[in-house]
């Protein structure tokens, strides 16, 4: 099974940005431990903060993966043309969020990935991820 993760803008930032809300282990930190408590998942980790960088990834892996977990960070609640590319690919998508969007700010209640994803998982920090993978296994 072939599984991409795509995180995107600010994500890179993971562990030192706003500890209280994303908390303090990088992405790489958190990848490796499910990389080897998946041994068996092809999983690959694609991060971008550009917004046509995260739609050429969909467009590559779009027709070829089993499931893709996309947290596009602010994108979410703002890319018209995110939410196009997951129409337009055949591979599924689960839209993930560390933090619970829906307990913030009104302006992330809004996502343009939702109605085209697949379910959305958010408020579980890093499990969330997990929980995306969990249910494509
Ligand atoms: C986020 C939530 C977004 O609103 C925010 O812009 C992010 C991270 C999350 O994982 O909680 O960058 O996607």
């Amino acid at each position: 099974m072939k599984i991409l993760i795509l995180n995107g803008p600010n994500l890179n930032l993971l562990g030192r940005r706003e500890p209280l809300i994303y908390g303090n282990i990088t992405f790489d930190q958190f990848f490796e431990s499910l990389k080897k408590k998946y041994a068996d998942v092809e999983l690959h980790y694609f991060q971008s903060n550009v917004e046509g960088e995260i739609i050429n990834k969909l467009h590559e892996v779009g027709f070829g993966f089993d499931g893709i977990i996309l947290n596009a960070g602010a994108y979410t609640h703002t890319s018209i043309a995110i939410g196009d590319a997951i129409k337009g690919i055949e591979t599924p998508v689960i839209e993930v969020h560390i933090s619970n969007v829906y307990a913030r700010e009104e302006f992330r209640h809004v996502s343009y990935i939702a109605p085209n994803a697949k379910g959305v998982i958010a408020g579980f920090g890093l499990q969330s991820y997990e929980l995306a993978l969990e249910s494509f296994i």
